[in-house]
């Protein structure tokens, strides 16, 4: 039984790891010399993720430029497009006609003739976002989290599985499984040197995040899209808009096995204000494993506290250490210490450089049940917490509960001035799932 475990995540992580790194050592030096076509790139939002995508996606390739952009306001747009003129130049050629505003610039935008589409808007509308760009033959770099509920993951499983069916690419923005340190680090874990993982402790305990005060010209529900973190229909709440790394580094430890059920709790002690919207400020989760491993989850949004950013494993041969904040990444197993002594690469640009690079090949990638299932994980959290209840995974992803408004029906509300309230905050034991 022992020996089937190891060997089951042996043949799934470490084998599908090495296949990257295989893949990336295959990759001629300048692959842009195997196909001089040009690469024509698609940005739908255009804030401080998108812009920093769309800088890597001109750097990862010779023969990439900009050509079309989409955002819901004008000003995010204009800005980004400054930045990245600035450093690309005329590798940025998004004229006006190409520059979507408004709710349906994502359409526009995957209509026009771009090869690979970044998606960096608020969660909410990824799922679909991410359906149109595959089902329309687009290769996709889309960041994290997927979704804010089940039925968006779902859709998420749906389109990765037609992106398989029709040979595109699909990264994901779970950076760290393109940082070089992890990739050795968790390797050997997968690979058996720490013995079975029993537990994975895992942290992303920070303080507060940015806040963009109301404006006299703003509505509600302009006011609520530019403040999306602190309402969980728009982000999902901290443990998937941002905790949700950890969480994935959890998985990836362990084998992307599924978890049996989920408990924990949560709340808002500190961020209560009304302009913290319905978010909670801390979660506290455990996943329960067949075998009865654990992954014992924390964080925190809460300023002037201990802060961490870590994923602490315990096997039955040592244990594993990876510590974001410390940059430290150790491996104690058998009465010996190993380090990873050599700085780390660029993740950010490492994600495009095998994205771009997998389309010269004609190799496509794709991250897409890992990067579902690792956002489903964090709903999950949220789902136990909220609710107080002891949750499966099949009741999880099977959830019917739907945290928004359609795409269409925010356009509107934002349109005509209606304003979207959303929940009140949750409170386990009174919140019920479905
Ligand atoms: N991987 C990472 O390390 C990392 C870091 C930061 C953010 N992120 C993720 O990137 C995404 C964006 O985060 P951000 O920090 O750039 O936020 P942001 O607020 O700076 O940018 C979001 C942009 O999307 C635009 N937008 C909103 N709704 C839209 C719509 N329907 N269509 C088109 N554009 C729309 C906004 O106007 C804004 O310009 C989030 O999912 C976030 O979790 C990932």
């Amino acid at each position: 039984m022992e020996k089937s475990r190891r060997e089951f995540i042996k043949s799934t992580g470490a084998a599908a790891l090495g296949g990257t790194l295989a893949f990336n050592i295959g990759m001629p030096q300048n692959s842009f010399a195997k196909n001089s076509d040009t690469l024509k790139v698609g940005l739908v939002g255009c804030g401080g993720r998108g812009t920093g995508a769309a800088n890597q996606a001109l750097n990862a390739d010779d023969n990439v430029v900009l050509t079309a952009v989409a955002d819901i306001f004008p000003d995010r747009m204009q800005t980004s497009l400054e930045n990245l003129k600035k450093l690309h130049g005329d590798k940025v050629q998004a004229d006006p006609e190409h520059q979507f505003i408004g709710f349906d610039g994502y359409k526009k935008l995957i209509e026009s003739d771009v090869d690979v589409v970044l998606l960096a808007t608020p969660p909410v509308f990824r799922p679909d976002h991410l359906t149109l760009a595959i089902e329309s033959g687009k290769h996709v770099f889309c960041e994290k989290p997927m979704a804010v509920d089940a039925p968006g993951v779902r859709k998420v499983l749906d389109a990765a599985k037609k992106a398989k069916d029709k040979s595109l690419s699909l990264v994901s923005g779970f950076c760290w499984r393109y940082h070089s340190p992890k990739r050795e680090t968790f390797g050997r874990v997968l690979d058996g040197e720490i013995g079975d993982v029993m537990t994975v402790y895992n942290t992303y305990n920070t303080g507060e995040l940015w806040f963009r005060d109301r404006k006299s010209d703003w509505n509600e529900m302009q006011y609520k899209l530019r403040n999306w973190l602190y309402y969980n229909w728009l982000s999902g709440d901290h443990i998937a808009e941002q905790a949700v790394h950890s969480i994935d580094m959890m998985s990836w430890a362990l084998g992307d096995r599924l978890p049996v059920r989920a408990v924990g709790t949560g709340g808002r002690q500190k961020r209560i204000d009304e302009k913290y919207g319905n978010v909670y400020d801390h979660f506290a989760i455990v996943y329960e494993y067949d075998d009865g491993a654990k992954g014992f989850h924390f964080s925190r949004q809460q300023k002037d506290c201990a802060n961490s950013y870590a994923v602490d494993i315990a096997g039955t041969k040592g244990t594993c250490l990876v510590d974001c904040i410390r940059r430290k990444h150790e491996i104690v197993a058998d009465g010996n210490k190993w380090r990873y002594r050599e700085d780390g690469n660029d993740m950010y640009q490492q994600e495009h450089d095998e994205l771009f690079a997998s389309i010269r090949a004609g190799k496509p990638m794709n991250d897409g049940e890992w990067m579902a299932h690792s956002t489903m994980l964090a709903l999950m959290g949220r789902m136990v917490a909220y609710t107080g209840q002891s949750v499966t995974w099949e009741e999880a992803l099977n959830s019917d509960e739907v945290l928004s408004p359609s795409n269409e029906a925010i356009a509107t509300a934002f349109e005509m001035g209606f304003d979207w309230p959303g929940k009140q905050p949750a409170v386990p034991g009174e919140t019920k799932f479905f």
